[in-house]
């Protein structure tokens, strides 16, 4: 299934046909990736502790979906998939295709037969399927938003990630000058960049491309996996670390403190629902719904410098609800400075009452 990752997509055929396949599916799902799961995660800001823009948790509900629509074609009656038992992606796969398919077999070879990567990778081996080899170094995950990068020497958490693990990034002392950008949003979606229109996946591969070659978008993680260990997770995401800033700092324009703080908490349950592969959960899309209304009010233009880091240079919006007159000077409907005193009293009153009876 193409979801944007760098593969080539004829050589995996030749490599099924190889492996004995019947019949090999080429799947173009990188609209779909975009428009949907994708679309969520920007709309939720969407970063796993702070710091994983989730690349490989989005894709995985949807290739799981397009998975079975083939085995409904086919008439199978069982789906086999490469996943160990050490990973989340057995988790967000099982979950997905027990919820969508409940009558098909599900069959995990590597789990059955209690090989490790090392041992996949000589099975296969002996079996005349090569495999790349910068893919038998790390065990690396790509697609549209996002690049992971885990496992080899960078197990060891206190390792520096040798340079030959990236290929999105190039290193921030590599780079020479500034990249300005100007994103617009339309309801919580990015439609143009430096006031040109651009469909989404064109303007996710645009911002990895120019953001990822001004030396932005590397994240180093030690991250909770679902199954009960921490692991060290090394990421590229110049696009998804560029939209997610941007939006989150329209949205702190256009909101009220309110929403802002009650959206920052359902960013997070969203976030991990979708990282726990809990894809399925009811309140998954339920949250789906609430966060496509509040971004209804996310239009506008953030312009961004990528210089050894990302710089917010000023943001606008037609719903900004901040005012300059506010900001500017007292008058208008502004309260008075009676009214000020009056509220410090009563906004300090339960604090200092506390405060008092403790001190005596
Ligand atoms: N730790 C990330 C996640 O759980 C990335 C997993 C990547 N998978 C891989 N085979 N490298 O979503
Ligand atoms: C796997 O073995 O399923 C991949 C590793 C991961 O999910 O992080």
């Amino acid at each position: 299934m193409d979801v944007g990752q760098d593969d080539d997509l004829r050589d995996i055929e030749e490599r099924a046909y190889k492996a004995g396949a019947l019949k090999h599916y080429t799947i173009d799902a990188k609209r779909e990736f975009a428009e949907g799961p994708v679309a969520m995660a920007i709309m939720t800001n969407a970063l796993y502790e702070d710091k994983y823009p989730l690349g490989t948790a989005l894709a995985r509900p949807l290739i799981a979906e397009k998975v079975v629509e083939v085995a409904r074609k086919e008439g199978c009656d069982a789906i086999a998939h490469g996943s160990t038992s050490k990973g989340n992606d057995q988790v967000r796969f099982n979950e997905a295709l027990m919820a969508l398919a409940p009558d098909l077999m599900i069959i995990e070879p590597a789990k059955i037969w209690s090989m490790n990567r090392a041992e996949e990778i000589e099975y296969a081996r002996r079996h005349g399927i090569p495999i790349p080899n910068i893919h038998s170094r790390f065990s690396i995950d790509d697609n549209l938003w996002s690049r992971s990068i885990e496992g080899h020497e960078i197990d060891d958490p206190n390792i520096e990630v040798p340079e030959d693990a990236f290929k999105w990034t190039v290193p921030s002392e590599k780079v020479n000058g500034s990249l300005i950008l100007e994103i617009e949003f339309r309801e919580g979606l990015p439609v143009a960049v430096n006031g040109e229109k651009i469909d989404l996946v064109s303007l996710i591969s645009l911002l990895n491309k120019v953001v990822g070659a001004h030396g932005f978008g590397r994240i180093d993680h030690i991250e909770n996996r679902v199954v009960g260990f921490k692991s060290r997770e090394v990421y590229e995401a110049p696009a998804a670390l560029t939209l997610i800033e941007a939006h989150r700092d329209l949205e702190k324009l256009v909101y009220t403190p309110l929403e802002y703080r009650f959206k920052k908490m359902i960013d997070q349950t969203w976030t991990d629902l979708v990282y726990s592969g809990l894809w399925h959960e009811p309140l998954r899309e339920e949250l789906d719904g609430l966060i496509r209304t509040m971004n209804r009010w996310v239009s506008g233009i953030v312009k961004v410098k990528i210089f050894g880091g990302l710089t917010i240079l000023g943001r606008e919006s037609p719903y900004a609800s901040y005012s300059e007159d506010l900001v500017d000077y007292v008058g208008g409907w502004y309260p008075s400075e009676e009214e000020a005193r009056g509220f410090i009293r009563m906004h300090t009153l339960h604090s200092l009452t506390a405060y008092r009876v403790r001190r005596r």
